[in-house]
């Protein structure tokens, strides 16, 4: 056994088949002490070694229910902190580049909350009115802060439940850091557009009047994901004019336009069943990130299936992508080896509460 962890340094130029042959090698050392979660938005050379893929709530009850002493999540920050969350105190929750970040959950911290709580609380009675949900992309002191709140958190698989378990305790939310699955869900749910205000946090009172706060339903943080930002109404109308048979399928954090434009609406395990289960020889534009895409596309080839991305320029998750067979290479190789590096470990003064609100998202869903 070595005494020091191996420097990341020394994987940086190994070709992706060295990169194979090492990541094998390690994970058959670890055995069932490893486990390996891979979200759907991961590259194919990092994907295919994952023991289990899935969307945010698939993998979120992966590891809650792991028994394994190490969680290695090939995704992005705020999932290996809910494996954290969500994992015994001796388990251990690794990313294995801790730059992999997202840039939606940044748009929403602890501070500026706050501040939203106490302005909203000028206006209306908060404690009695409002039920906090995050997006579960989003970081642990804010789900701590839902803890706290009586609030839960949701993904894009459940927000509707969790919605209406939020309105069978309080008359309003407040949804953050995304804007369009709150909107989203709360159209799909009957709730008129003119109930649902955004909340804009560089503005004082989120730029609204009190009549507006007092009116509303559902209060949304205006935060946003680049990546579908990218897609367009105009996308979906061009392509339906060439081709008027296609069937349209966005995640539900694109556009309220765009998912108006859509047949069906779903997280990314949802999108992949529906295209995976719908009939042979049948097209598909899809708007979510274009890994995803790309392998829907290769595994429905022999179906006679097409599945095309949304968006005429190519755009992928810059962060999801920092997550390389190198990374993942040294830290399963110093893992085999003894050493934990990248481990992700949330402070117990936000990990308690942040529970908490997991927890509710898990019963409710
Ligand atoms: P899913 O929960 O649908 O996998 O979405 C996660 C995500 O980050 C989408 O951008
Ligand atoms: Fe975050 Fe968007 Fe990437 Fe999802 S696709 S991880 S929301 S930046």
């Amino acid at each position: 056994m070595s005494s020091t962890p191996f420097p990341i340094q020394d994987y940086a130029l190994l070709d992706e088949q060295e990169c194979d042959k090492r990541i094998i090698a390690a994970k058959q050392k670890l055995g069932k002490h490893c486990i390996i979660l891979g979200h759907h938005y991961q590259r194919n050379e990092v994907f295919k070694h994952a023991d289990i893929t899935g969307d945010s709530l698939k993998l979120s009850r992966e590891a809650a229910e792991s028994d394994a002493e190490y969680i290695v999540f090939c995704g992005v920050h705020f999932m290996a902190e809910v494996a954290d969350i969500l994992s015994r105190p001796e388990q251990i929750a690794i990313l294995p580049d801790m730059a992999a970040g997202c840039s939606m959950a940044d748009m929403a911290n602890r501070v500026k909350v706050d501040k939203c709580w106490a302005e909203l609380s000028q206006v209306i009675d908060v404690d009695a009115q409002v039920t906090p949900i995050t997006y579960i992309n989003s970081a642990a002191d804010l789900k701590a802060f839902c803890g706290e709140h009586d609030g839960i958190v949701c993904t894009s698989s459940n927000a509707q439940k969790i919605l209406q378990w939020s309105f069978d305790r309080k008359e309003k939310v407040l949804f953050f850091p995304d804007q369009h699955l709150g909107r989203n869900t709360g159209f799909q749910m009957g709730i008129p557009l003119e109930h649902m205000v955004t909340w804009d946090f560089s503005k004082p009172m989120g730029g609204l009047t009190e009549q507006q706060i007092k009116d509303a339903k559902i209060i949304l943080w205006k935060g946003y994901c680049s990546v579908h930002q990218a897609f367009q109404p105009e996308h979906v109308d061009d392509f339906l004019e060439k081709y008027p048979d296609t069937h349209v399928i966005s995640h539900p954090e694109a556009s309220f336009e765009v998912c108006q434009k859509s047949e069906f609406i779903g997280s990314t395990e949802n999108i992949l069943k529906i295209v995976k289960e719908a009939e042979p020889n049948t097209r598909w534009l899809v708007g979510t990130e274009l890994n995803l895409v790309n392998r829907l596309n290769e595994e429905c080839k022999d179906q006679g299936k097409e599945v095309h991305f949304m968006a005429p320029t190519l755009s992928m998750c810059s962060t999801m992508f920092r997550t390389d067979p190198q990374h993942l290479a040294w830290v399963l190789e110093n893992l085999a080896a003894g050493h934990i590096v990248n481990r992700v470990a949330v402070a117990e003064q936000d990990a308690v509460p942040a529970k908490k609100s997991l927890d509710n998202m898990l019963l409710a869903s």
